[in-house]
């Protein structure tokens, strides 16, 4: 098997002196699109906090590509390709939503007004409302602008945590098709979510997250035949 662009080994980590993540290990090759799912507390944004490195780290090694990233601030693990959303979006409430995109900061061939118009092709409700402060948009639009941002760098590993919060079920389905558009278009995703059902067409590789362990992992197919699938509801 060749090296994975992200790997967890044996990570314990939490929040000062409280335990969450217990003896986690994953990988994300370059190209997949991996979920990990599990139910609310199960410590699904701790982990994505954790590869960032917003929690207290207790034991293991996180790798990207092939620097040990387990100490590394988060400035730097965004500038080495790893864009992340947030469960709470952490889109800037007073700017507008062109301003917001402006922030996330391109750092790639071409100007800045063409990957916003990169960003409005994926997302044509942003473009509608270019001028609108990001505190007045849906909870859809935020996602929405809150992913755009994280893209605005041409991340090669987008994180996503749990794109189906606060959505209307038609509306996650349709936010699923975007994430799969990013996907197919050349990023690799690992994204975290409690709506089993909405992972379930796109990703190719599952992990299930249980009192801050992985308990089952495989492809999709043996997830969708396993008992841990039955037991979080699918
Ligand atoms: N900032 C924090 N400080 C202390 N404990 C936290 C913090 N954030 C989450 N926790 C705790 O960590 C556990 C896992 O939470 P979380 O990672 O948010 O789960 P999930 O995203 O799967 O719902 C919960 O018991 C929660 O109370
Ligand atoms: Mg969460």
């Amino acid at each position: 098997m060749s090296d994975p662009l992200l790997s967890l080994s044996a990570v314990t980590a939490g929040y000062g002196d409280l335990y969450v993540l217990e003896d986690v290990s994953l990988r994300v090759d370059e190209g997949n699109f991996v979920a990990i799912v599990g139910p609310n507390g199960a410590g699904k944004s701790t982990l994505l906090r954790t590869i960032v490195g917003g929690t207290t780290l207790h034991d293991g090694t996180i790798r990207y590509g092939n620097d040990d990233i387990s100490r590394t601030p988060r400035h730097e693990i965004v500038d080495a390709g790893v864009g992340y959303v947030p469960q709470d979006d952490a889109v800037f409430p007073d700017l507008t939503v062109r301003e917001n995109l402006r922030m996330g900061g391109y750092t790639g061939d071409g100007d800045v007004d063409a990957r916003i118009g990169e960003i409005y092709d994926l997302f044509p409700r942003l473009e509608e409302r270019p001028d609108q402060a990001a505190k007045t948009l849906s909870g859809g639009e935020s996602r929405m602008l809150a992913i755009g941002r994280a893209l605005m760098p041409g991340p090669d590993l987008l994180l996503i945590d749990e794109p189906s919060t606060g959505l209307a079920p038609q509306i996650v389905d349709r936010m699923f098709e975007r994430i799969d558009k990013i996907h197919t278009e050349g990023t690799t995703v690992l994204l975290v979510e409690q709506d089993v059902s909405a992972v379930v067409d796109s990703s190719e590789r599952v992990y299930t997250l249980q009192n801050g362990e992985i308990g089952f992992e495989g492809s999709v197919e043996e997830f969708q035949a396993s008992d841990d699938a039955e037991s979080l509801g699918w």
